[in-house]
């Protein structure tokens, strides 16, 4: 037997042994907290044997078995899967305590070592947190809070003009569209404003390679690595390393991800072939190569966040709509009476339509793309409403669990904007959106993200109908409201019919088209 086979036997033979160890220091050390200091951790589901404590961790749309133990243990729960603490908030008020009044103690994430083995360490949401967090949150601050936002108003319109194009042409696309609309506003906003469709479509699917295999469970799942981090060094052929062959596969899309956009705009520059953007005017600025390597993970972490999550929401914008037509009708009634039925809405026509400002909130409470918001991780221990939070805990606050919330929003699955309106029709104060998470490490890309939908939802509703579709009796045919069991979530497939509301809605499209936007990159059909 070679030496390195003989290495890789005893590793084998020893990790059973290290995992009994560590289960037995983890109780222990619970046992020890415990006694000595008179607190406990918060209530949970018992754990059960040491081998079994993985099986109570629900793999099925977490969220929904979270809320259940609410009920029996409380708003705050504690899980211990072999020594690693987590701690579920069921409830607002505890996630603002814990995550926003208490940040500097709640801002980091969970350590993976799988993360740099899999070339995802650019990626801002899930660096620790420190000082190259902090310097890139603060670039991140720069080029998409709210006033910065505003800049990229008119190539959201365009992209929307697109969209109603799109809809118009291909109804029944209407998924891809979201898609499509999505990824042209984020990627013509940070490489190139003129950015062509075939290039778009091509960084695209660049991305969703990349990001489809990280999401891999196959990779994402490799908790031995993350109790055993020194597993790492196991040499890339040797049994038991699956993992590493995987992760290099991985790690290969991650660098095409971040190398192939950064690099079209960077030629472009030199040759004076791409037009201007945001990432062209930040490059400019760039004189060293740690500020190079900053832009680049500020427009890769922003496509990985801001593409498949604006498209969620927007799907769920026309599964809402189809399945609540009174809502549609009544909204559709005030975009009428606000701004006549001449010309599309414009961001200038906002803050005079509230019900549609309601209905952006409803959206995301009804359907929010993170159930679960992304762990933030303890640096200390703590202590909060008598129990004991462990440096190190992984905190996740459990948003399906707040937008449930019956007492706060009563008959939780209708899709009611009123909820958000006093009885003026005026917004109530509950605006705050708990699906862009929370404290320091909340999304810095929500305002643009708002924009978007905002303008991509009004701008729809004035000029189409969305229905059910009907049979050939002209009976409905019934939509489920499917969504599918992913951490990311997103409707799972369903039909609609997408019908130009008025006689001179296609109008008003085309002459749009025509006036503003000379190159559509949604669709490719013809007009
Ligand atoms: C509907 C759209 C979006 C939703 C629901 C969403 C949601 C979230 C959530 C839940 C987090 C984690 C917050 C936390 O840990 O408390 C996050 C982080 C992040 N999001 Fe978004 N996001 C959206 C759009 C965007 C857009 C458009 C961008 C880019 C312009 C973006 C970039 C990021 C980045 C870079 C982070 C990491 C922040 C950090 O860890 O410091 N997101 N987002």
């Amino acid at each position: 037997m070679v030496l390195s086979d003989l290495t890789v036997s005893l590793l084998l033979a020893v990790l059973p042994t290290c995992a009994i160890a560590f289960g037995l220091y983890s109780t222990y050390r619970q046992w020890v907290d415990s006694s000595t200091r008179d607190i406990h951790y918060p209530p949970g589901p018992p754990a059960g044997s040491f081998l079994g404590k993985a099986s109570i961790f629900p793999t099925s749309r977490p969220w929904l078995t979270y809320v259940e133990w609410g009920k029996k243990y409380g708003d705050i729960l504690h899980l211990n899967i072999y020594g690693q603490h987590i701690i579920v908030l069921n409830a607002v008020e505890d996630a603002v305590e814990l995550l926003e009044r208490r940040s500097g103690l709640y801002s980091d994430r969970p350590k993976d070592p799988m993360i740099t083995l899999m070339g995802w360490d650019f990626n801002v949401e899930l660096m620790p947190y420190g000082q190259q967090w902090r310097a890139h949150r603060k670039l991140f601050q720069h080029c998409f809070r709210s006033k910065s936002s505003i800049a990229y108003r008119t190539l959201q319109s365009a992209k929307i003009n697109d969209l109603l194009y799109a809809l118009l042409t291909r109804p029944g696309d209407f998924r891809s569209h979201c898609k499509e609309t999505a990824s042209a506003i984020m990627m013509a906003t940070l490489y190139d404003n003129d950015l062509k469709p075939d290039t778009t479509d091509y960084f695209t699917k660049v991305f969703d390679e990349g990001v489809k295999r990280a999401g891999n469970d196959d990779i994402a799942g490799v908790t031995f690595l993350k109790l055993f981090p020194i597993l790492r060094y196991l040499p890339t052929w040797s049994p038991g390393a699956r993992f590493k062959r995987s992760a290099s596969g991985v790690k290969q899309l991650a660098d095409r991800m971040r190398d192939i956009p950064i690099d079209y705009v960077g030629k472009g520059l030199l040759n004076g072939t791409v037009g201007p953007s945001l990432v062209s005017d930040l490059l400019e600025n760039c004189y060293v190569q740690k500020e190079f390597d900053m832009v680049k993970h500020l427009a890769t972490s922003s496509c990985v966040g801001g593409i498949d999550t604006v498209a969620s929401s927007l799907t769920s914008f026309f599964l809402a709509m189809a399945l609540f037509p009174a809502v549609q009708k009544k909204a559709q009634e005030k975009i009428d009476m606000s701004m006549g039925m001449e010309r599309l809405p414009t961001f200038n026509d906002r803050t005079a339509l509230p019900y549609l400002e309601a209905i952006y909130r409803e959206l995301m409470r009804w359907a929010p793309v993170f159930p679960l918001i992304t762990a933030h991780v303890s640096t200390e221990d703590d202590i909060y409403k008598g129990f004991y939070i462990p440096k190190g805990s992984n905190v996740v606050a459990n948003v399906w669990s707040m937008t449930r919330n019956e007492e706060k929003y009563p008959e939780p699955e209708a899709f009611n904007p009123d909820r958000f309106l006093d009885a003026e029709g005026n917004l109530n104060d509950d605006d705050t959106v708990l699906t862009f998470g929370f404290g320091r490490r909340i999304c810095p890309g929500r305002h643009m993200a708002t924009a978007t939908l905002w303008l991509a939802m009004v701008s729809v509703l004035a000029t189409f109908d969305i229905r059910k579709k009907t049979d050939e009796n002209g009976k409905e045919i019934p939509i489920d409201r499917d969504y599918a069991d992913a951490l990311r979530s997103r409707p799972g497939p369903f039909e609609c019919s997408i019908t130009p509301r008025r006689g001179n809605s296609a109008k008003l499209i085309r002459e749009v088209i025509h006036t503003i936007s000379p190159e559509s990159t949604i669709g490719s059909d013809t007009r």
